[in-house]
């Protein structure tokens, strides 16, 4: 089932998180597809556990020997200050689950030695500039906390006011650790965002983020911020989206218009 709402950001709605992560792998698959241009079609990979399934999916036929992944570059959003042999790594969770099975070049973030100058010349080598000079991925994958945090952009943490670097070290003092994240200027620079959420505890955020209690101050979820100037795309199971109303059934939400299928 798929909706938009009133800018460019659409809602795609699966019954479970399997049929999620198989209808983001089939978009990732068609968007690789037509990736004409000579230099590789550059994802930004989140973290956490949201995104595992879908990682695994894509390591599996059909996706594994349909995709030229040769043509696919691999980058992260953010990494834990911890090193890639860590069960705490995102690196080492998104490589067992699909770097080690694909031929992609993959650019890891040195959050353990926290190499930030090196991330950012990985972005400047590898990505084409947006007309701001920004990095600009043609994907970027983001999930969301239950404190409405991406990447690791958290509530209150410095890393949220830096308009200028496109990576920092972040300390995050409700984790009591520090983390490596990419900033909102790339995120915006994107050519595609897709925020993957699927769970019931994702539902107040999913709510709130896209259909927000008018009557309510707006919350200070760093997920708010992320606006890319390209296409945004909420992948969401039918527990993270139970409260979503379409307009039909409540004209004061924000828009939700169905799309054809
Ligand atoms: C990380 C992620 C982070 C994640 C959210 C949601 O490093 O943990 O990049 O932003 O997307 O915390 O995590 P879950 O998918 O585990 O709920």
């Amino acid at each position: 089932m798929k909706h938009s709402n009133s800018q460019k950001t659409r809602i795609n709605i699966q019954n479970t998180p399997v049929e999620t992560a198989r209808s983001v792998a089939q978009a990732l698959a068609k968007l690789v597809a037509q990736h004409t241009e000579k230099r590789p079609f550059s994802i930004a990979l989140s973290g956490g556990s949201t995104p595992q399934r879908l990682y695994q999916m894509l390591a599996q036929d059909p996706f594994c020997s349909e995709i030229s992944w040769e043509h696919v570059a691999f980058f992260f959003g953010d990494e834990r200050a911890v090193p890639p042999t860590s069960s705490e790594s995102n690196f080492r969770m998104a490589s067992e689950a699909l770097l080690n099975h694909v031929s992609s070049s993959v650019y890891r973030m040195e959050a353990d030695t926290e190499n930030v100058a090196g991330y950012e010349r990985a972005l400047q080598d590898n990505l084409p500039a947006n007309k701001e000079g920004t990095p600009a991925f043609d994907l970027m994958l983001l999930g969301i906390g239950t404190d409405g945090h991406t990447a690791s952009l958290f509530p209150g943490t410095a890393a949220l006011d830096e308009h200028r670097r496109w990576v920092v070290m972040n300390d995050v003092p409700q984790l009591n650790t520090t983390r490596m994240t990419l900033t909102f200027p790339v995120i915006q620079a994107a050519r595609r965002v897709w925020v993957i959420a699927t769970g019931e505890s994702k539902q107040p955020i999913v709510k709130g983020s896209l259909q927000p209690d008018s009557a309510q101050d707006t919350p200070a979820w760093p997920i708010l911020q992320v606006a890319p100037k390209g296409e945004l795309v909420w992948w969401l199971d039918s527990a993270a989206a139970s409260t979503l109303v379409q307009l039909e059934t409540n004209p004061e939400t924000i828009p939700l218009n169905k799309e054809q299928e």
